[in-house]
């Protein structure tokens, strides 16, 4: 992808509610990204039988970004790095990052009319939503529906006003789209034949509890191998001390950094 116009993308989302980036991952990446899913899906259906939760979670797959190194060489560099350090006006980290399928025909909870944020933060940017396909979205397949503007609106809208005023946000593998976590917005149905298959990362300020403690689930020394950008985005920067002398450190060993805000 060539340089990104971090301020188009900003008025875009600050105006309309959602910004799309075309064409930022590969196809080889795309492929390599479906293909590791194939490998750890059946992982995520033993542990949903072994939990009770099969008929209610599948076809959504939780944090793929742990079992799937393509997912996280997704983030590491983040494409999106400079467009969201302005986005929060400073530093950030991952929230969750995880998968979804959405098969020909089925209902999913995400078709009804919804926002991605249980508490309304109106102009207070806590958290953005992106969203990678992995396979084109259209019409066809259930591409979202977006309600422009809806941002700044804490009430749900009507469902005869919302797909009379929406858009659809179609796009091609390899896209991101980017959107404010309170834009009332709702997945289409798919009515093709084939799956449609999209990676969520939703990235929040560091004050933030993060989904899985990724800094946990990834182990502490990981960090160390790692370029620094990542570390922050997994959120190496904003740990949550256990002891007192894990608490009492200088400034530059402190588990959460002074620059998190
Ligand atoms: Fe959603």
């Amino acid at each position: 992808m060539t340089q990104i116009d971090i301020e188009k993308h900003e008025k875009e989302i600050t105006e309309k509610g959602w910004t799309a980036f075309r064409g930022v991952y590969s196809a080889e990446l795309i492929a390599k990204a479906c293909e590791e899913l194939d490998e750890i899906r059946p992982t995520y259906d033993e542990i949903h039988k072994e939990q009770g939760v099969y008929e209610e979670t599948k076809n959504a797959y939780h944090h793929t970004v742990v079992l799937s190194p393509a997912q996280l060489e997704m983030i590491n560099p983040n494409p999106l790095h400079g467009f969201l350090e302005n986005y929060f006006g400073g530093r950030y980290i991952l929230n969750t990052m995880g998968t979804s399928y959405v098969l020909p025909q089925t209902g999913i909870y995400t078709q009804r009319i919804h926002r991605d944020i249980r508490s309304f933060s109106g102009k207070e940017r806590l958290t953005v939503n992106t969203l990678i396909m992995l396979d084109d979205c259209t019409e066809e397949n259930g591409a979202t529906w977006m309600l422009e503007g809806s941002q700044y609106q804490d009430d749900k809208p009507d469902e005869d006003f919302f797909y009379k005023n929406s858009v659809r946000a179609t796009g091609k593998a390899g896209d991101i789209l980017v959107f404010d976590s309170n834009i009332w917005h709702a997945a289409g149905t798919n009515n093709s034949d084939k799956v449609r298959r999209i990676i969520t990362p939703f990235f929040s300020k560091p004050l933030m509890k993060q989904s899985l403690d990724y800094p946990r689930a990834f182990g502490y020394d990981f960090a160390n191998r790692i370029p620094d950008e990542l570390k922050q985005i997994l959120g190496y920067n904003a740990l949550t001390p256990v002891t007192l002398s894990e608490f009492y450190k200088p400034r530059e060993k402190r588990f959460y950094k002074a620059d998190q805000g």
